[in-house]
């Protein structure tokens, strides 16, 4: 047996836990787990199932300790591994290199407005929710009126797109990153998983087949994936309803961001279309 696995070892067939090819490295509130889950679909990508926090958390223990957290893989098969916290931790950026210069780096975005009500809906959910300020509470500074956008405040801070990927473009060629439109991810998830798969230098194997539109969830789901055979949806964590928030905050904080995103929108090249 040990002389079988020998010999394919040879042809790098024998299964062996390698450091990631790629990362998903946010942003949070995106449609992250989904991007995962429909990689995942794919025979030739193996994926670690939960957050490492590598980078952000763990760094210290090693890249040998990260390449143990790792699925076994067969050459030719990508490693990959989504920790959403990484897209804005200042730290990362240069681990990653140092992990691997040539890392591929996926970031999936969505309107920041809307990304920070959600980011805001998941944190009431965990807080009883009578401990926890409402939305317009927590993204304005006290007594503004909702005239200063509380910058400090993680939800908000985590849309300014423009300062956390100026921080990824001192250590990566913006070629080595592919920016994914949350929005685009629910509407028409084939043609995203398409562009996807080309730049991960993968077949095509994940397609319209792969999904159909789940009218009671209101969202794309998985007709049959790794393991299952059967049709499913992600979690109820995804894809939650939203508190009604104040329309004049919302503009508000439209305005605050209108900048960032344009800047955004030039640093990619991709004009995301956000309102
Ligand atoms: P909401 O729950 O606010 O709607 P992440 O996985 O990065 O935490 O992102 C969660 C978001 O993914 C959800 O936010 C939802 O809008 C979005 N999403 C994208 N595709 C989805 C899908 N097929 N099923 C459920 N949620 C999806």
């Amino acid at each position: 047996d040990g002389s079988k696995y020998r010999l394919l070892g040879v042809r790098g067939l024998r299964p062996v836990r390698r450091l990631p090819d790629a990362l998903l490295i946010g942003v949070k509130k995106s449609g992250t787990r989904a991007l995962l889950e429909f990689l995942r679909l794919h025979p030739d990508v193996r994926a670690a199932g939960s957050e490492i926090h590598f980078f952000d958390r763990h760094y210290h223990k090693g890249f040998n300790w990260y390449r143990k957290k790792m699925p076994p893989t067969i050459e030719g098969q990508v490693t990959m591994e989504k920790t959403p916290s990484y897209f804005v931790t200042k730290e990362v950026p240069y681990r990653v290199k140092r992990m691997n210069p040539d890392t591929k780096l996926l970031v999936v975005v969505r309107d920041p407005v809307t990304r920070a009500v959600s980011d805001y809906t998941q944190a009431a959910s965990k807080k009883n929710k009578s401990g926890m300020l409402n939305f317009e509470c927590l993204a304005f500074v006290k007594d503004s009126g909702y005239n200063v956008v509380d910058t400090s405040w993680g939800p908000v801070r985590i849309g300014v797109y423009a300062r956390h990927l100026t921080r990824w473009l001192r250590y990566f060629p913006l070629r080595q990153m592919m920016f994914i439109s949350g929005e685009r991810l629910i509407i028409d998830p084939a043609a995203e998983m398409a562009r996807v798969q080309d730049f991960l230098g993968l077949k095509r194997v994940v397609t319209e087949k792969h999904f159909y539109f789940n009218a009671t969830k209101g969202f794309p789901c998985l007709l049959k994936s790794e393991g299952r055979s059967t049709p499913h949806c992600l979690g109820k964590t995804k894809g939650r309803s939203h508190p009604r928030i104040d329309p004049k905050a919302l503009e508000k904080l439209r305005e605050f961001y209108k900048p960032f995103n344009l800047r955004f929108y030039q640093m990619t090249g991709i004009d995301f279309g956000w309102p």
